[in-house]
């Protein structure tokens, strides 16, 4: 690990490509299947793409270089990441989930891992004396996104990763919205690390992936049995765009950064603007006065594009309350504040006076 986060973006932990032909970019290995010298023999240890690939492998190695992994594996998206994770658990495992989630989460909870028998119990994971208090005798993880989505809860990953190791219980840590570019959850702490790669890592709105990052060998072992049994693991192409999406990961970072701390000081100045959430990285939601307010401003935007998902180079503006969450019960959302008033901008990389007069123009003429 001696090269700096930047470096690694690009280069991993520095091997090369050892195709025989020197190539610069990894190449794309577009195959199903690896020949055998003979019976259970295979010098490079590839049998079949849906177990592992050298492309795959290439990016699973500079993923667990950024994230400081044991091990990482990348799967076709997010949720199977997701997915996957919970399948470690067994009936009658206790599992305490963070209480604002993506709303995909909440769905597969409620509606499809509901059949595996374990309990769960929603609880904002930054208020570590409600953690303490919903932990039982049978907990066996935390889970959490820190900042969460779309309210931007931050919560102390040590703090978490002390409580829940005292009990023998895993941290499981969503690193999407801040990637391994601003924050490392397995260095606080975590024991498994799950992200959307679709969103910074990838960059560009053009692929979906993900990935879970092990801290150590026991983990990994059954991640790996996991996931070559399940099967969604990540197609050669796919893992060469995010690849090339990774190595401008820390200038898209910092630019992403830089643009949303500027929407967001413009969003402050608005007396439409009722609330500003905001905890680092490119994303921001905001409330409006009302909901038509609201649906008025996603009507108007021109360069910035009323569509779901966040990370990439065009910024989006999404509406959580049906797009993304609507499978959390309305009580929650009312709670946690997703309403129909509440917008959420993942901010690109374009110049930022366009997209604050995008903005400004959208808000003047939808009042
Ligand atoms: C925080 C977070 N985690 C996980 C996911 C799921 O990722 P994917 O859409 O790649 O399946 C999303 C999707 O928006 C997300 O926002």
């Amino acid at each position: 690990m001696g090269y700096a986060v930047d470096t690694r973006c690009i280069h991993g932990e520095g091997h090369k490509t050892e195709d025989g032909n020197n190539a610069i970019s990894f190449p794309i290995y577009q195959t199903a299947s690896f020949s055998h010298l003979t019976p259970g023999h295979n010098p490079n240890g590839f049998d079949y793409s849906r177990e592992s690939n050298p492309t795959r492998t290439y990016l699973e190695e500079t993923i667990s270089s950024l994230e400081h992994a044991y091990d990482s594996i990348a799967f076709s998206s997010g949720m199977a990441v997701i997915a996957t994770a919970f399948e470690y658990f067994k009936p009658g495992d206790h599992i305490i989930l963070g209480d604002d989630l993506y709303g995909g989460v909440v769905r597969l909870i409620s509606q499809i891992s509901t059949k595996n028998g374990y309990e769960t119990d929603y609880v904002e994971t930054s208020d570590l004396d409600a953690l303490k208090a919903a932990i039982k005798p049978n907990t066996k993880a935390i889970y959490f996104e820190t900042p969460t989505n779309p309210m931007m809860h931050v919560t102390n990953i040590k703090a978490v990763a002390e409580i829940a190791h005292s009990v023998g219980a895993l941290v499981i840590v969503d690193n999407t919205f801040m990637t391994p570019y601003f924050q490392n959850p397995i260095l606080e702490g975590a024991d498994i690390v799950v992200q959307s790669g679709t969103k910074y890592l990838c960059g560009h709105n053009d692929t979906v992936c993900g990935f879970l990052s092990s801290e150590n060998e026991e983990l990994a072992d059954r991640f790996r049995l996991l996931s070559k049994t399940t099967g969604a693991t990540l197609g050669p192409f796919e893992c060469w765009l995010c690849l090339r999406g990774l190595k401008t990961l820390a200038l898209r970072m910092e630019r992403h950064k830089s643009n949303a701390e500027a929407v967001r000081d413009w969003l402050l100045t608005r007396k439409d603007v009722e609330k500003v959430y905001y905890a680092g990285s490119g994303m921001i939601s905001f409330s409006v006065k009302s909901s038509e307010h609201a649906v008025e401003i996603l009507k108007k935007i021109k360069l910035i594009t009323f569509a779901e998902s966040l990370g990439g180079t065009e910024s989006l503006l999404t509406y959580p309350y049906i797009q993304t969450h609507p499978d959390v019960p309305a009580e929650q959302k009312e709670k946690l504040g997703i309403t129909d008033k509440l917008l959420r901008l993942s901010v690109g990389i374009e110049n930022p006076d366009d997209i604050i007069a995008d903005l400004n123009k959208a808000f003047e003429s939808a009042s």
